[in-house]
């Protein structure tokens, strides 16, 4: 355990799909605070990106240090296209996950965590982090120990309440088998997602045991995770409603407005008192994101603060340059919105959108798309009426849905983030028809920070520039 001095006062929040870049967290990790990148569907990423040829050669350096080599061959020879893919061509998918568990799929789940986190790590000796969400739960072994493999230092999991989460990495670092319960609806059948780390032919335990920050919204989730040894993280990031990303849903009835915006009150406030007497470190995210912020946050006892939205725009994340400069654009608009939308997740989390007519929440847009679900990450497991478990995803064809049991009139303002979050990083999926996917993007709803440093920076700002505003007050 690191002694408080030696704990970030900056984390550089883990934003999927890509956002959080092994580039951006190396530069934040660099500069001495904790750079995380994201893992969230990080196996389709490193299949894209083999497909359109590896061009820097990054992805494939960082394979040759994976110590199967065998395993790397197999990736290579599925996906890898030398010169890249033939214009219009669409990318051939990864296996979508199960709860069968297949070797190949978390092979590449752990070969890509692997990838992203030793770029991250190569050439310096600070620390890197990993985020994915619970939500996306069938992929969590395979991701931690594959970021295990690469020495990834801090693990951080939000999107649902990570009890399970220290177990799995005692057990996965001492190359235990784990046992993983999983949500699965319409059953009070208990289920598990069963993983060997040994069944990747590596023998190197135990591995190192990295510490794992459980991001979460309130006092009374902390003192629940904190009950028991079992459930405890070694710290939390305690995430406001204004943060960019998924947010919890309200605690209050009723909470959705005419618009469709997750509408928050003091009973979501969470007790910073509380949480400092719980005596476990924390940070504080979403709107914590300008200098007089981070010393506000070190004043009720944080830590520091985990910052999102300031580190997307910067120069090193993996939004696409016109995204990045879209946003930027937005940012001198007075009337600029970001929404919390909430039915545009398929996770039923509310969603925070900022309002962009060239992207997904412009309606006509998203009308015009054919539903699909190729990716199917968010997809929920439910029991099936004649035996076996299914898969439904609120975005998916609106008839499949209806046909899985899935409630059609939830699912009308379902958006396939899956797509979309892949679109922005540059990513996006062709279409036959020649279509490429359309970004939706997301966002805190706290400009200030971003708006300050836009200020200091009119034209953009790289990590370090963000971090020099954000640590000029301490
Ligand atoms: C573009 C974007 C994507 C995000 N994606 C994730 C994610 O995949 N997982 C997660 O835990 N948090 C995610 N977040 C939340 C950030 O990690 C961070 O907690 C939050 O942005 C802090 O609030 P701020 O944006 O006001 O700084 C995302 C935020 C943004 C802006």
């Amino acid at each position: 355990m690191p002694s408080p001095n030696s704990y970030p006062t900056i984390i550089q929040g883990g934003m999927g799909i890509a956002v959080s870049s092994w580039q951006l967290a190396k530069e934040v990790s660099i500069a001495g605070e904790l750079g995380v990148i994201s893992g969230t569907a990080i196996d389709s990423v490193v299949a894209r990106r083999l497909q359109d040829g590896d061009p820097t050669g990054d992805i494939r350096r960082a394979m040759a240090a994976f110590p199967n080599q065998e395993t790397i061959k197999e990736i290579l020879n599925r996906f890898f296209i030398e010169g890249g893919r033939e214009a219009g061509k669409p990318y051939l998918d990864v296996p979508k996950l199960s709860i069968k568990g297949n070797l190949f799929s978390n092979n590449l789940l752990a070969v890509a965590s692997f990838v992203e986190v030793w770029l991250a790590k190569e050439g310096h000796t600070g620390i890197i982090g990993m985020n994915i969400l619970e939500k996306i739960q069938l992929a969590i072994p395979a991701q931690l120990y594959g970021a295990m493999l690469a020495d990834v230092d801090y693990i951080l999991i939000g999107a649902g309440i990570p009890a399970q989460v220290p177990q799995l990495l005692n057990e996965i670092s001492l190359g235990n088998k784990v046992a993983m319960k999983v949500d699965v609806a319409d059953t009070k059948e208990k289920h598990y997602l069963h993983f060997d780390p040994r069944s990747l032919g590596i023998e190197n335990f135990p591995t190192k045991r990295p510490l794992f920050l459980a991001i979460v919204t309130s006092h009374a989730l902390v003192a629940y995770l904190n009950k028991d040894e079992e459930t405890k993280p070694d710290g939390y990031v305690i995430e406001y409603h204004v943060a960019g990303g998924h947010n919890a849903p309200p605690r209050a009835k009723n909470h959705v407005n005419e618009e469709g915006e997750a509408v928050y009150n003091e009973l979501d406030t969470p007790n910073l008192e509380k949480i400092f007497a719980s005596g476990s470190p924390f940070w504080l995210a979403g709107g914590y994101a300008t200098p007089s912020k981070v010393r506000e946050a070190l004043s009720f006892g944080a830590q520091g603060v985990q910052v999102g939205s300031l580190f997307a725009l910067a120069q090193e994340s993996g939004f696409t340059d016109e995204n990045r400069s879209s946003i930027l654009q937005s940012l001198a608009d007075p009337s600029m919105r970001v929404m919390t939308d909430a039915s545009a997740s398929p996770t039923g989390f509310p969603f925070k959108v900022i309002q962009n007519n060239q992207t997904l929440s412009n309606d006509n847009l998203y009308k015009e798309r054919t539903r699909i679900c190729d990716l199917g990450y968010l997809r929920t497991m439910f029991q099936r009426e004649k035996g076996g478990i299914g898969y439904r995803c609120p975005a998916e064809p609106l008839d499949n849905y209806e046909f899985k049991n899935g409630e059609v009139d939830q699912a009308q303002g379902s958006k396939c983030l899956c797509n979309a979050l892949m679109a922005d990083i540059g990513l996006g999926q062709t279409r036959p028809d020649g279509r490429i996917e359309i970004s939706l993007l997301t966002f805190g709803s706290d400009l200030e920070g971003p708006r300050a440093l836009r200020a200091l920076h009119p034209e953009g700002w790289n990590a370090m520039q963000a971090l020099n505003f954000l640590k000029s007050a301490i």
